[in-house]
């Protein structure tokens, strides 16, 4: 089975470049689902419920989140209603909706995991020992596992990877907006990329524009961040899974 993982997704634009193409790339490519991370898919911060809504009728299984995902409030009530829409397992308890969730791909059950990491990052908790609480929570009802480690620094992103090999089947990172070519098969059968990069807007840093995010380099000063110009790129990973023997067969960078 085939997954499609889209790293974080900025702006307008980006989701409406994805309402275009989304459906004719999967059928192109075989793609059983889609897994797609929307911090920044409203404007640069947040994403609203109408965005929310219109990934997911896009061609969007389930959308992942990060450290903007709780920015738009009228997104909360979608996080308590919707399954198919996370926010980081390791935020704290009380925060609307889940980190996780079971869902149905090619008759298979998935098992789909977001955390956050906390190096340079909110002081959350352990994001390892809080994967070992979900897998001993759902073991027995999945077939397969998935994550999107939501993280600064590469060294924890890998570093969870190599806990977790071969416990959960596919490990991609997202946050940092650059796309790494670290992609690859761990020993226990896990495939793994650090950062799957941004989708959005080439012509800025990281999908903001530039004079806004120099400005804010420069001065110090609290500048307020527009969505970048330019074509749109969307950055992530296709990823193939054995089910029957609980393995990754291949992870694949892609752009389009
Ligand atoms: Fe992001
Ligand atoms: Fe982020």
């Amino acid at each position: 089975m085939n997954i499609l993982a889209i790293g974080d997704i900025v702006g307008e634009r980006t989701v409406a470049y994805l309402s275009e193409r989304l459906w004719h790339y999967r059928r192109e490519n075989n793609i059983d689902m889609v897994i797609a991370n929307g911090e920044n898919a409203d404007k640069i911060s947040g994403i609203d419920a109408q965005t929310a809504k219109e990934l997911l009728s896009s061609g969007v299984d389930v959308i992942t989140g990060g450290n903007h995902t709780l920015r738009k409030r009228n997104l909360y009530p979608l996080l308590e209603s919707n399954k198919n829409i996370l926010r980081p397992a390791n935020l704290p308890p009380m925060v609307p909706g889940s980190g996780y969730t079971i869902t149905d791909a090619a008759s298979y059950r998935i098992l789909i995991i977001n955390l956050q990491g906390t190096v340079g990052m909110e002081p959350l908790d352990s994001p390892f020992a809080c994967a070992d609480r979900i897998l001993e929570r759902e073991a027995g009802k999945f077939d397969l596992a998935v994550m999107d480690i939501h993280a600064e620094a590469t060294s924890e992103k890998l570093a969870l990877a190599r806990y977790l090999d071969g416990r959960i089947n596919a490990i991609f990172g997202t946050h940092t907006h650059v796309q790494t070519a670290d992609e690859t098969i761990l020993p226990g059968g896990t495939a793994y990329i650090t950062d799957l990069g941004m989708s959005g807007p080439t012509d800025g840093i990281l999908g903001v524009r530039s004079d806004c995010a120099i400005t804010k380099l420069m001065t110090k000063m609290p500048v307020k961040f527009e969505v970048a110009d330019g074509p749109i790129q969307v950055c992530g990973a296709v990823i193939s899974l054995n089910p029957q023997k609980r393995r990754a067969l291949s992870i694949k960078r892609v752009t389009f």
